[in-house]
């Protein structure tokens, strides 16, 4: 199968990408930098791994950049995975136009662009593909500094559920994976106090393991999924 893996230079995506790979499918990576991570899988997994250096916050340059120059139309997508985003945390009373909607391109207009072209491809070629978008627990519960970039993910779970009704009936899924806190780069500005207080919400008393949720995705992605669509899969560690 051939799958679009967005932000698979670190982190998540990364891991998602291995995962992937492992169970012998064929990727296409995009993010901006090509992280030596990434290189050694392409070595290791020679003609199955493909990167293509873009930057997300422009949702116009999609189609050229994405679509017809990586992901064409001679490629059988079966799969997306919205995995690339960025976080905007301030409180409320400090929000700043230009960096909320610097951030919502990435997490939201280029996600739902490259939704259409995927789908596109997929009808293009007869595919009951999936979409896989990556939320964020902060959605469903609320921490004080994240209204902003939880709100992005609340836009793309409704997106998702929405595109699972538009396009089920030719057998394309779309489902949303929900992570609790992760240590990556994105939750690297936290102190280990703030840490702490998050697991404390968490029954596991831990860090959600990147592992877990890129099983999850792959979970998703599989035929063993064939009946789920529009739901968000929570891999939080069961946070309250
Ligand atoms: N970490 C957490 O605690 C946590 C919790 C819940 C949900 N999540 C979600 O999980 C997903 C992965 O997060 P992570 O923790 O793995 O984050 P991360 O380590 O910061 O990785 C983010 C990825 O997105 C790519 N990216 C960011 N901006 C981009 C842009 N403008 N254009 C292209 N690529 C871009 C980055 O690549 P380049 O920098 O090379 O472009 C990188 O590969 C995200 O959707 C995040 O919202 C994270």
């Amino acid at each position: 199968m051939n799958y679009l893996v967005t932000g698979c230079s670190r982190g998540v995506g990364l891991e998602i990408v291995k995962v992937l790979l492992e169970t012998g499918h064929c990727v296409y990576g995009v993010a901006r930098s090509h992280s030596e991570e990434f290189k050694t899988l392409e070595h290791q997994y020679a003609g199955h791994l493909f990167f293509k250096s873009v930057d997300l916050s422009d949702a116009e340059n999609v189609r050229e950049e994405v679509f017809k120059e990586f992901v064409t139309n001679r490629i059988v997508l079966d799969g997306y995975v919205n995995n690339a985003a960025t976080a905007y945390d301030d409180i409320v009373t400090n929000l700043n136009a230009e960096k909320l909607k610097a951030m919502y391109n990435v997490n939201v207009f280029t996600p739902m662009m490259i939704t259409k072209y995927a789908i596109r491809n997929m009808l293009l070629h007869k595919t009951r593909g999936c979409i896989v978008h990556i939320s964020s627990i902060s959605a469903h519960t609320g921490y004080k500094g994240l209204a902003m970039y939880a709100s992005s993910k609340g836009a793309l779970e409704a997106f998702s559920k929405n595109t699972a009704r538009e396009w089920g009936e030719l057998g394309i899924r779309s489902n949303v994976v929900v992570p609790g806190f992760m240590e990556t780069a994105m939750s690297s500005t936290l102190t280990q106090e703030q840490k702490d207080r998050i697991y404390k919400r968490t029954s596991l008393k831990r860090a959600t393991d990147i592992r877990s949720v890129a099983y999850t995705v792959a979970f998703l992605l599989s035929e063993k999924a064939a009946s789920i669509t529009g739901q968000n899969i929570h891999v939080d560690n069961g946070t309250i």
